[in-house]
């Protein structure tokens, strides 16, 4: 069995890993302190691990961090503890939820974009967080955060940004601010509809409410959806506009797109289901960049993943981003190519497109997320084509964010 690699290696340049050297397994071993941890890169292994063994691991120890910040949050639950929480949250943000809110989202991003000015420079990532966190407010919290949702995405982009790292109560100042902040937002909250304020019957905060666990734990709840939804669809949104900035063809074949089926009006959700181009150029983008780079589980006792042996208390990683650049599955894995995207991906495996995880953890927010990003390019790619620099490095988590010069169409 080849010997492990750092995983200080291996974090600095995962794609590096993308494809297994000769003699080596579906399994990566790397060092990385007490607790061993093995990246898994073969899609069937991937699959047994998230789907038919799912039950049979824990979270990682990412999440068990997180879970120190914001305690007991659905995406840090194990066994009869998460599906029971799952269970009673999935209303509140299923599909037929998502659809039954179609025109709140509409409403709240079918004019993305329509204020802004031909040739002026757009912070697109802070533009796309504000949307994003200010429709998820209203459809999950059914609250108005206007002047406020600029604020609280900054606050929850800090926080996102330190949070493999948080372990309270040793956090930076700044960091300790966001978090205050943003705990004092989801406080506020509880408190208004404890006291008798009005939301949308059957939405997030009512189904937490009605959880009857301790209102620390509704706090933390809010703020792990917030976390997620302003990041995910905005982090995936900036690389999608990265890569169309350098793709005349592709971007000249959307933007044909929304002209035959929206004639030159806002984009509804209804729209979503019949541009089947617009959802492949993002799926192409989730695949190449996609916002959740590492998944990770815990076994809860020895398993066996891929005729190999896992003790109990090993670290498992799971990397979409690793996974999508696997040229077997994906030809010219470096190529952006949406047409590879459209119909059913016949001939993939399962476990090797995972931009939304898979199994008991899988993404519960996916319906919304896809509404919000389509919305948002159907809404913007109408008006607009986004000019950007030609040096400017594919956006990652640690590039700085991305400006974009809207020219008219
Ligand atoms: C492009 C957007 C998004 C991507 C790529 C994404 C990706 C993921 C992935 C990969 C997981 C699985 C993690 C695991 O298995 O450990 C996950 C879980 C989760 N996501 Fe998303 N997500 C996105 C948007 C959203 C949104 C908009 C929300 C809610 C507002 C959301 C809420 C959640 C929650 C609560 C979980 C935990 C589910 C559970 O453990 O049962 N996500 N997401």
């Amino acid at each position: 069995m080849p010997s492990p690699v750092s995983a200080r290696a291996f974090f600095r340049d995962p794609l590096g890993y993308a494809i297994p050297g000769p003699g080596d397994g579906p399994l990566l071993r790397m060092r990385a302190g007490a607790a061993p941890q093995v990246l898994v890169r073969d899609p069937d292994a991937v699959w047994q691990v998230l789907v038919t063994d799912g039950d049979r691991y824990g979270v990682g120890k990412w999440k068990r961090r997180a879970r120190r910040v914001h305690g007991p949050t659905l995406n840090t639950l194990n066994g009869a503890e998460h599906r029971t929480r799952r269970l009673a949250l999935q209303p509140a943000i299923g599909r037929p939820r998502v659809r039954e809110l179609g025109g709140v989202l509409d409403a709240r991003l079918g004019g993305a974009g329509a204020d802004w000015e031909p040739g002026l420079p757009v912070a697109l990532r802070d533009e796309l967080f504000t949307l994003s966190i200010g429709a998820t407010a209203d459809v999950l919290l059914s609250v108005e955060l206007g002047a406020n949702a600029r604020r609280l995405a900054l606050d929850l982009a800090q926080l996102m940004a330190a949070l493999p790292r948080l372990r309270p109560p040793a956090l930076v100042a700044q960091h300790r601010a966001a978090l205050q902040s943003v705990r004092s937002f989801a406080d506020g909250l509880i408190a208004a509809r404890r006291e008798g304020a009005q939301g949308r019957p059957g939405d997030l905060l009512e189904l937490l409410l009605g959880l009857g666990v301790a209102d620390e734990v509704v706090r933390g709840e809010i703020i792990a959806f917030l976390l997620a939804a302003a990041e995910e669809p905005a982090r995936a949104l900036e690389a999608a506009w990265w890569l169309l900035a350098r793709d005349e063809e592709a971007d000249r074949r959307l933007a044909q797109e929304l002209r035959c089926v929206l004639a030159g009006r806002a984009p509804t959700l209804a729209d979503l289901d019949t541009l089947p181009w617009m959802r492949a150029v993002l799926d192409e983008a989730l695949r190449l960049n996609p916002p959740a780079r590492y998944i990770d589980r815990c076994p809860a006792g020895v398993m066996a993943v891929a005729g190999e042996q896992i003790p109990k208390g090993a670290n498992l990683l799971i990397s979409p981003l690793v996974s999508h650049r696997d040229a077997r599955h994906f030809p010219e894995p470096e190529a952006f190519r949406p047409e590879r995207m459209l119909g059913e991906r016949r001939g993939t495996p399962r476990g090797a497109f995972i931009p939304f995880g898979a199994g008991v953890h899988a993404c519960i927010g996916e319906p919304l997320a896809r509404a919000i990003m389509g919305l948002q390019v159907a809404a913007i790619a109408g008006r607009w084509r986004l000019a950007i620099d030609p040096a400017a490095p594919e956006p990652t988590p640690r590039t700085p964010p991305l400006w974009v010069v809207p020219e008219p169409r």
